[in-house]
This record gives C-alpha cells, sequence and structure tokens, in this order.
C-alpha cells in the first residue's frame, strides 16, 4: 500500500502525480549496475516523464537522454543532459527541428526514412556540418504487447523497411553530410518477456555482419526501449528487472570490440515511482452497480481509456475492514473516462483519497486540458 509522505498532503489540492524519489533514485541505481559493461549506455526516454524534477534526477545519475521533438531536447538541455549525449527520433522530424539538433551538436539522429536522409544531408550541407545518423531499421518483430504499442511490424509505421536497409547506407556513404554511426531498432513497449528482445538482436547480428561484409563498420548499436513494468502488483515489484533485460542484449548481441550498445529505457526507470492522487468526490449508488466519482480524470492519465490499461487503485484514507465493489470513473462527460470496473476497494466514502498506481511513466506527459481542467501538479517526497 502506498503510504504518503508529504507533510500537510490533507490540504494539497487533488488531482496530483506523487513522486517517490526515493524510489525513483534506487530504480536508476538498478538500472546503471545492471549494465555487463561501460560499452552499454541508456538514454533515458523523455517522453515517460518529461517532470523537470525527474528530469534533473535523471541527468545527475549519468544518463543520456533518447528525445522525440525539438521541445524534447530543450527540456533534457535544460535539466542538465549533454547535448552529444542526446538521440533524436521521430518517425516526421521538421526542418527546424533538425536545425536545432544539429545547431546544438545532438549525438545522433535516428533516421527513418530516405525522405528523411535527404532533408537531414540538405539541412546539414546549408549549415556546413556533418550530421550523426543511426538508421532505424523495422525488424518486423512482434513484440506481444498491445497493438497501439507495438512499433517493429512490418505494418508499423516505424523505421526503415529492412529490404531498404542498403539503399539507405549507401545514401549515407555517398554523402560529405552524413556521418553513419550506427543502427537503431525499437520493437514496442510494455514488454515483459525477453524472447522478443533475443529475437531482435539475432537479427540485428545478421544485419550487422551484412553491412561488415560490405566494408561499413558501426559505432553504436541502439536497440530501443521497451522493458515492462509490474502493473499489478507495484508493492511487490517496485523495481524492474533490468538484470534480465541487459542478459537478454547481452548473451544475444554480438558487439564488435569498441563498438557501444545504446538503449532507451523509459517506462522501466519512471514509472512506478509515481502515482496519481485522487480524492473521491461522490459514492453513487446504482442498481447493479457502485461508483466512485473521483476528481481526477481521463485529461490526468489517459492510459485506461487509450489502451485499457489497467493500473492498481487503493484507497489510502478508507479504515473499513470491509470492502465493496465499485467502478471507479472520472468526472469527464466521456463513459471511457473510467479508471477501473468491479475494484475490490475497502468500504468507500467521500473525502477518502485513492492512488492510482505505476503512473509515473506516461501519465503526467501525456495529461491534457479537455473539459478545461487545470493540468495535473506534481508533489515530490524523498
Ligand atoms: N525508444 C523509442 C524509439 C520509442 O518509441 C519509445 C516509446 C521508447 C524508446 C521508450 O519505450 P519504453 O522503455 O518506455 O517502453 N504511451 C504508451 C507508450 C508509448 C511508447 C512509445 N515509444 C503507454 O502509455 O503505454
Amino acid at each position: 500500500m502506498l503510504k504518503l509522505n508529504i507533510h500537510g498532503s490533507d490540504g494539497c489540492p487533488t488531482p496530483f502525480y506523487y513522486y517517490d524519489m526515493a524510489l525513483l533514485r534506487r530504480t536508476l541505481d538498478a538500472a546503471l549496475e545492471a549494465r555487463p559493461s561501460d560499452a552499454y549506455h541508456i538514454h533515458y526516454a523523455v517522453k515517460a516523464n518529461n517532470n523537470p524534477v525527474i528530469l534533473r534526477e535523471i541527468a545527475s545519475r549519468g544518463f543520456d537522454a533518447d528525445c522525440v521533438s525539438g521541445g524534447e531536447i530543450r527540456q533534457a538541455v535544460e535539466a542538465g543532459f549533454a547535448p552529444g549525449s542526446i538521440v533524436l527520433a521521430g518517425v516526421g522530424k521538421g526542418d527546424d527541428e533538425i536545425e536545432y539538433a544539429l545547431t546544438i551538436g545532438i549525438g545522433c539522429l535516428n533516421v527513418e526514412s530516405e525522405a528523411e536522409l535527404q532533408i537531414i544531408d540538405e539541412i546539414a550541407a546549408r549549415m556546413g556540418v556533418k550530421a550523426p545518423v543511426a538508421l532505424r531499421i523495422n525488424p518486423d518483430i512482434d513484440a506481444h504487447t498491445h497493438h497501439y504499442i507495438t512499433t517493429g511490424l512490418e505494418e508499423d509505421k516505424f523505421g526503415i523497411d529492412r529490404r531498404l536497409l542498403d539503399r539507405a547506407v549507401s545514401y549515407c556513404l555517398a554523402s560529405d553530410n552524413i556521418d553513419l554511426v550506427g543502427l537503431h531498432f525499437h520493437i514496442g513497449s510494455q514488454i515483459l518477456t525477453m524472447a522478443p528482445f533475443e529475437i531482435l538482436c539475432d537479427r540485428i547480428n545478421k544485419f550487422v555482419s551484412h553491412l561488415k561484409e560490405q566494408g561499413v563498420t558501426l559505432r553504436t548499436i541502439n536497440v530501443g526501449g521497451g522493458l515492462g513494468v509490474d502493473y499489478d502488483d507495484p508493492d511487490t515489484n517496485p523495481i524492474p528487472d533490468f538484470k534480465a533485460f541487459f542478459d537478454a542484449i547481452s548473451h544475444n548481441l554480438k558487439l564488435e570490440p569498441g563498438q557501444r550498445c545504446l538503449c532507451e529505457l523509459g517506462r522501466s526507470l519512471v514509472a512506478q515511482c509515481g502515482s496519481l492522487i485522487t480524492r473521491v468526490r461522490y459514492v453513487k449508488e446504482g442498481i447493479d452497480h457502485k461508483y466512485v466519482i473521483v476528481d481526477a480524470g481521463m485529461n490526468d492519465l489517459i492510459r485506461p481509456a487509450l489502451y485499457q490499461a489497467h493500473h492498481l487503485i487503493q484507497n489510502l484514507t478508507s479504515e473499513s475492514v470491509h470492502t465493496d465493489l465499485y467502478d471507479v470513473v472520472g468526472p469527464i462527460c466521456e463513459s471511457s473516462d473510467c479508471f477501473g470496473k468491479n475494484e475490490r476497494l475497502p468500504i468507500t466514502h467521500r473525502g477518502d483519497i485513492l492512488a492510482i498506481r505505476t503512473a509515473g511513466a506516461y501519465g503526467e506527459t501525456m495529461a491534457s486540458q479537455y473539459n478545461s481542467r487545470p493540468l495535473p501538479r506534481s508533489v515530490f517526497a524523498d
């Protein structure tokens, strides 16, 4: 059960994101310790949580960053990530974003099409710089996760079709304005078995040796992110199994001497340290259902509505030893504004405080002002 460790939480207006910074630090340490060697670099995927306090903590621990927009790069640099340690991904980078990235000396642009290569080539030529580029290949691997968050299947919009790799490589080698530094992959998110990562490494080895035969050497292999977390039991498993992830990679990926392996972990680093704290406004009795209507809505945490995701819900204040089944819903005018159906909770009353757990990743960053509601605030505990 989550214990709120904040002074005057009673007076703290809900809803708010509550971040357990001690757990964040333990998670970051565990991830760093699980790396097989210094050849493995973790680029934190800023899209998972771009709260400045969280970003500063992650930057201060020596992580690198993975960004998907000019805005994220700005936030990452402001938080202390060195520009050269940032990679920029995205299937539709804007010219202004490419130019900005090259101006600050970005570590690498992960490129997803030949059309994008041509624009980077033009912009780099105009600026008189050599653009560091990794080619994102679509490896056509099923990550067995929600279809909205699988990215490495042939039908997905991401990456260069593997049959077009040679053409993209030739383009890079023929250009004076492009420095081909490596290959990039990402097969999906919330992946809980290691088999997809093992298959990915196997496929990467084939791409790398194919290119090696043609005399192309690569400095970096970026395996992407995707390690999942335990949404059902965050109290038992607050820290993901980074060791299993790195074992799956390092036992299967054949790194050449001097080659670096980058990964882009997002969710696994920040999900468990965050909870959405909300107050019960009404308990509404229906005929077949009881509804707990809370003051947080799908605008604060959209994952249940968008991906049918389930986050554990805990009543932090009820002292009742009896329980009942409730649908926990928000105040937004949409039926999908529902955090859980048939949730077994202790008898719940107006004014009770609920925690919606494992909300540190893709929670606050995906919040909106739908229904003209204010954005949720954030509170940090050590
Ligand atoms: N690298 C790339 C290229 C990505 O597209 C992503 C996530 C990551 C790294 C980080 O993946 P992670 O380690 O967090 O799984 N909003 C969805 C998740 C979308 C993930 C998109 N890409 C959710 O709430 O489940």
